[in-house]
């Protein structure tokens, strides 16, 4: 059985965006598609550490704020160059 931890902020994120929490010290992006959906990926980009959970959602993409290098939501790798990718946590 998975170890849930709650999230109480996450009522507040609009569909199509993301923020930043810390859980368990661990800096994450959360962020929420057009349907709802929820996904926790790592926070910083591998192209210059912008803070991904600044960034936007669009088509189930995140987009980091600074270079605009987009990723996957499901997947954390960017179409562009599928070598760059975000971590994913469950
Ligand atoms: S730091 Fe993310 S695209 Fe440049």
């Amino acid at each position: 059985m998975a170890d849930w931890t709650n999230v109480p902020e996450a009522q507040a994120l609009s569909t199509d965006a993301s923020m930043t929490i810390v859980v368990n010290g661990t800096d994450i992006a959360l962020c929420r598609d057009e349907d709802g959906i929820y996904y926790a990926l790592s926070n910083r980009c591998p192209h210059r550490l912008g803070q991904i959970g600044d960034g936007g959602v669009e088509n189930g993409r995140v987009i980091c704020p600074l270079h605009g290098w987009d990723f996957d939501l499901r997947t954390g790798i960017s179409p562009y160059n599928p070598s760059d990718r975000l971590q994913t946590f469950p």
